[in-house]
Formats: structure tokens, sequence, C-alpha cells
């Protein structure tokens, strides 16, 4: 017990005050709005035309399979649910899901396999170094730090543009250590929406080979921006090239099934022998952080993929998703020139060619909130908000 002398003594009234996320503090101040006509383009989940985020009638029928015939929740162990990592793994690594040096497991989401991945790293290489393309998704740099690993970050995105800046790119990648890990967005990269094409993931990945790089894919929105097979396509030519991949992948997005925690890793290596004995070190990770990942999720989603009907009805679903992501993208480019950009990006993020002051100014002028980047989600609006949106950004750009 503390006595009055132990002065030095650090308890957890000592604790530092934490910087609340921006995000975070976005949501509270959007909630706390009491104007009906408000319009929340800062949280990053699927909305449809009428501004909900429904489950997903697979997901609702799965979850009904699920409910009629699960005889027991005793413990799954580390990989979770194996049969929902083995359905994956046509669907993320096509034509690679047959290769025997890959080996996946079942993740609490994304963020999950991301931590499991960079976990990985640290254990097999501390000193290696992580290129990040800047600006990127808030949680990587978190993540990456707290696995204790350096970060080297290049600018990504030239925002005045709406364009890469490919050079920057390739020139980090050229300065980088063998060893070190080039992080990517699969696709639909979050927050600018401008992806890498065909021809620059050729150039990237051939840059990785050269540097010998190990290439981490972060991909969260697989089947939002082009079509499932599209959008994996970068992944699969890393794959195509290199013995060494990582990916962090996550069904939270294409399954709307964002609170259940849904994804995976999979990990790559030179041999069989190598990538079993690197799955037992993220086994070990994993139960030092989680031990094993939530089901429910996981298994509806297993159930989906599992059942022919189902998964043909998921596909509608998510393509469904992706029209209303893609035709939004339309309308906006459509409304002025200085949104064109929009157009020819993908995935449910865009940034807006907005100061901080402009964006604030329509946080309080109109009651649209979006965070201090310019980052707006696409689809965060009804279908009957649009109009409106377009003509206040518009207006804000104009003064
Ligand atoms: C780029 C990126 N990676 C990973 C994730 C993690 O997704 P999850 O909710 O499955 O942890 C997100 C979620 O927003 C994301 O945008």
């Amino acid at each position: 017990m503390l006595s009055e002398t132990d002065v030095s003594a650090r308890g957890l009234a000592d604790l530092p005050e934490v910087q609340s996320d921006s995000l975070l503090q976005l949501i509270a101040l959007c909630d706390a709005d009491t104007r009906p006509e408000k319009i929340d383009v800062g949280v990053g989940v699927f909305r449809d035309g009428e501004g909900r985020t429904p489950i997903l009638q697979v997901i609702k029928e799965a979850e009904r399979i699920l409910n009629a015939t699960q005889e027991t929740k005793a413990y799954l162990g580390g990989y979770g649910d194996k049969r929902f990592a083995e359905l994956l793994r046509p669907i993320l690594l096509g034509e690679h899901a047959a290769d025997h040096r890959i080996i996946g497991l079942q993740t609490p989401g994304g963020c999950g396999a991301l931590r499991l991945g960079f976990e990985l790293i640290a254990t097999a290489n501390p000193r290696a170094r992580v290129l990040v393309g800047t600006p990127t998704w808030p949680n990587h740099p978190p993540i990456i730090n707290s696995v204790g690993l350096g970060m080297v970050d290049y600018p990504y995105y030239e925002r005045g543009q709406g364009s890469i800046r490919f050079d920057d790119m390739m020139a980090a990648l050229a300065n980088a250590e063998p060893g070190d890990v080039a992080l990517l967005h699969g696709c639909c990269h979050n927050p600018t929406g401008a992806d890498l094409d065909a021809e620059q993931w050729r150039q990237v990945t051939e840059a990785i080979v050269e540097r010998r790089l190990i290439p981490f894919v972060d991909i969260a929105y697989q089947g939002f921006g082009r079509g499932l097979e599209e959008d994996a396509a970068g992944l699969r030519g890393l794959l195509a090239a290199c013995d060494e991949v990582i990916v962090a992948q996550s069904c939270d997005k294409n399954f709307s099934v964002y609170r259940d925690r849904v994804g995976s890793l999979f990990v790559k290596t030179g041999s069989r022998e190598a990538t079993e004995r690197a799955m037992a070190h993220v086994l070990q990770r994993a139960r030092e952080m989680w031990s094993m990942p939530p089901d429910h999720g996981a298994a509806a989603v297993r159930i989906v993929l599992d059942t022919p009907e189902l998964r043909d009805r998921w596909l509608g679903e998510l393509a469904a998703m992706r029209d209303r992501i893609n035709s939004v993208r339309q309308r906006i480019a459509a409304a002025d020139a200085r949104l064109a950009f929009i157009g020819r990006q993908f995935g449910m993020f865009s940034m807006l060619p907005l100061s901080k002051e402009q964006v604030l100014k329509l946080r309080e002028s109109h009651a649209i909130y979006m965070a201090d980047s310019g980052r707006f989600n696409i689809v965060g609006m009804s279908d009957g908000q649009i109009g409106r949106f377009i003509a206040a950004v518009v207006e804000a750009m104009d003064a």
C-alpha cells in the first residue's frame, strides 16, 4: 500500500492526458450537432442511398444458419476459423492460392492483422524500417511504433493535382536498405483514393525485388474499387515476384461486419518450412495479445463463402456497394473541374482541395463534418444530401 511518504510513486492517477484521435473528436462534435440537415462524411463506414449502414442480407442469412447449427462455442485455437482462411485464399491470392509457401490465419479485423504482421517483422529484424507514403491511414504509424520499428516517411500524394508523387515514391524505395519493409495499400487508398495503376505497380514491384525489400500489403477494401479481382492485381504481382510478402486483409468493409472484427493475415516466405516457423511466431505474438480471434463474424463470412447461393448474392451486394461509391464519385467529379480528379480515384475516401479553415467553415455554416485534412467519405451522405454537399463544397472552394 502506498504511504504518504511515497511521493515518487507512480499510480494510475499520474497518467498523462491522452491526445484524443482527431477522428474521434470529429465524431463527438458531429453527434453533438443538433441541426437536422447535418452531413457526416468523417466516419469511415459505407452508407447506402438512404444514409444507412445495413447488415448485408447474406450476413443476416448466414447468422440464421449459424444460430441454428452451431453446437459449441469451445475454443477454436490461435488460427481461428481455418475454413474461413481457406475460403478467403482464392479471393485474395487468386492464382497464388495453391502456393503452399503462403499460410494465412484469422485475425481480429485488419488492425489485428497489421499488428501481427509488424510484430513478425520486428521479431525477425528489429532494425527493419517501414517505408510509409504520406498521407496514410492514421492508424498505420501508431501500430508500427507500437512494435518498436522505425518508420521512413515519403510524400505519396500531391493534393493540388489529385495525383500520386510517383517519383518520390520510387526514390524512397531506391534509397531503402535490404530487409526494409514497403507498406502498400492494396487498393482504395485511404485517405487519398489515389491507387497505383498497373504500370506503377509493376515498377514498384521491380524496385522492391531489386532492393530486396519486404512488401507489406494492407488490403481493407477489396471489391470497393474496380472489382474483387482487379483490386487484388497489385498484390498478386508482388506474390509472383517476391519470396517474402505479408498481407493484412480485412472483411469488415466488404462484408459490412465492422464491429465483428473480421480479418486475416497471410505470410509468404521462400519455403513451406520457413513460413510454418514464421507462423509459429505469429501465433505466439497473438497468444500474448488476444490469444484467439473472435469467432462470430468470421463464422458468418465463412458460411457465406461456403454456400454457393449466398456467395453469389454476396457478390451482388458487394457490387451494389461499389456501384454506389463509383456513381457518387462521378456525380461529384462532374460538378466542377476542380473536383474532376475524384472521378478517377477509388474507394470510400478522397481529399477535397480545401484548407483547414474552409473545412471548419463547412462545419459551422453547413453542418458538414469531415476531417481537417479535407478527407471525406464519398458515401457518407445519403442520395438526398449529395446536391447540397456539392453546392457547399463548391462555395467553399470559391470563397
Ligand atoms: C487502410 C486501412 N487498413 C486497415 C483498416 C482496418 O480495418 P478493420 O476495421 O478491419 O480493423 C482500415 C480501416 O479503416 C483501413 O482504412
